[in-house]
């Protein structure tokens, strides 16, 4: 898709009108004739008048992105070429819903669906500086978005750490970042335990990626974003059974949203000094496999009772949380990225990610953060009971919960125990357990990853 702002009248195929709050304004008879309503996801295209209507419930950001995408599906069904959107306001919505709408993964087609390439204009009165700078920057985002959305869709023997490894060094080369791959044998030099089990019965080697990107001004904050990385989570000896095992490439969606923000922040000129550290594990059975009643030793010396081997994004963020505090000093934001538990979809549903941690102002900072960019997320308390179900009896944690319930709050907390002092209130622990992976197509996002978390990061580090 080409996209373009247009101050002409150019002569397009199509024109894409906005029918909002139900309030059809032209082509009354019509629209009527076709029973159009003007609801939410609704579009009727009328070749004759060269316009396609689409239904935008109200006037919120998120529903003219979704009556964009919803458009934009309409004319790829067409030998239509071009089209244009006359612009009134949220230019970042627009862009969005045509940029996230118009993705698809065709990757292991044979036979690619034939879509032309379409011109897209959005016609202004006049570009000024602002409103091409806002443009500019939500175009770059979302294509960040749908490279994130490759690399998750990506099957597991196509994408595995060392891959993930290859693709963190194209990002750094692109956009001028320092990159630093460790492999194994430095790994267990610095005592990441934690880690390197997870990853032990896999053919592939884990790595831990760490991109750093330094403004050319003095940084105003120091962020630092951590990723869970699991190319691929069978479970383990503790096995998934199969119906919950596909679709588990997704599980590298946290490491992957890190990546993709990385790949942003310089072309952002973000005033902002920004760490991505990933750990790239995929977690297998074997003889060599890490077992339930194992205890495992953590990078900061605490020790770790095994009780399922399911739950590996824990022990795989516990040493890369770690990683990050012994070698960055003066964090301001710490921020991990996970499709940690199964229990934050069931308990917010899949749309939304779950924000958690020590801060709760941070916890809702970072929640309106994802709701202006166009995200779902909420914030899931801690409290003092729920804390008392990680205890071990032989080791200082366990890595499960003795009780069924608050399965993703319990996850978080495992993971406070990774976190220094200085740290716990600057650090947040995001589930996107639910909205990364899409089984059923929703608003813009087709089936597949759906790249959460990054327009989230991205518009709290905006807005700092
Ligand atoms: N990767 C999964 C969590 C997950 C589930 C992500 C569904 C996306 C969709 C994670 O490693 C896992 O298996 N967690 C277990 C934890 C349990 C063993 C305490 C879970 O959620 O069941
Ligand atoms: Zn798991
Ligand atoms: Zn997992």
């Amino acid at each position: 898709m080409n996209l373009n702002l247009t101050t002409k009248n150019i002569h397009t195929d199509m024109e894409i009108l906005l029918v909002k709050n139900k309030k059809i304004k032209s082509d009354k008879e019509i629209l009527k004739q076709l029973k159009f309503k003007g609801n939410d996801e609704e579009c009727v295209l009328l070749p004759e008048l060269k316009k396609i209507y689409v239904g935008c419930e109200d006037e919120s950001h998120d529903s003219i992105r979704i009556a964009i995408a919803t458009a934009i599906k309409k004319l790829n069904t067409t030998n239509f070429k071009s089209a244009i959107i006359k612009y009134k306001d949220n230019m970042g919505a627009i862009v969005d819903g045509c940029k996230l709408g118009n993705y698809i993964f065709d990757k292991y087609k044979s036979k690619k669906e034939e879509v032309e390439e379409k011109n897209i204009y959005i016609k202004l009165d006049k570009i000024d500086k602002n409103i091409q700078k806002e443009f500019d920057e939500a175009v770059f985002i979302c294509e960040s978005v749908n490279l994130v959305r490759d690399f998750v869709n990506t099957a597991p023997d196509d994408f595995y750490p060392a891959i993930m490894a290859q693709e963190a060094i194209k990002i750094a080369k692109a956009n001028e970042l320092e990159c630093k791959i460790l492999d194994e044998e430095y790994l267990e030099k610095i005592n990441m335990n934690a880690m390197l089990a997870v990853g032990r019965a896999s053919r592939h080697k884990s790595k831990l990626i760490h991109l750093r990107y330094e403004p050319k001004k003095k940084a105003k904050k120091k962020i630092v974003l951590v990723g869970k990385g699991l190319t691929y989570d069978s479970g383990g000896l503790s096995l998934k059974p199969s119906d919950f095992m596909s679709t588990m490439k997704s599980d590298k969606s946290g490491g992957c949203a890190v990546l993709g923000i990385m790949n942003i922040v310089s072309k952002l000129n973000l005033p902002l000094e920004v760490h991505g550290i990933v750990g790239a594990v995929e977690n297998m059975i074997g003889g060599d496999a890490y077992k339930p009643d194992d205890v495992l030793t953590a990078k900061n010396g605490k020790t770790i009772e095994i009780r399922n081997t399911d739950a590996e994004g824990r022990l795989v963020l516990a040493d890369c949380l770690c990683y990050a505090q012994d070698e960055i000093k003066d964090i301001d934001y710490l921020f991990d990225f996970a499709t940690l538990t199964g229990a934050c979809v069931v308990g917010v549903g899949e749309y939304t990610s779950g924000i958690m941690g020590n801060n709760s102002m941070l916890n809702y900072e970072i929640v309106q953060s994802a709701i202006d960019s166009g995200e779902y997320a909420t914030t899931l308390p801690f409290n003092r009971f729920l804390k008392k179900t990680i205890k071990s009896e032989i080791a200082d944690i366990c890595n499960i919960s003795s009780t069924r319930y608050g399965g993703a709050i319990t996850a978080a907390m495992f993971l406070e125990n990774f976190i220094k002092d200085e740290n716990k209130q600057k650090w947040s622990h995001i589930d996107i357990a639910g909205p990364a992976y899409v089984e059923k197509a929703w608003g813009y996002n087709p089936y597949g990853a759906s790249g959460a978390g990054v327009r989230l990061a991205l518009q709290f580090m905006k807005n700092l």
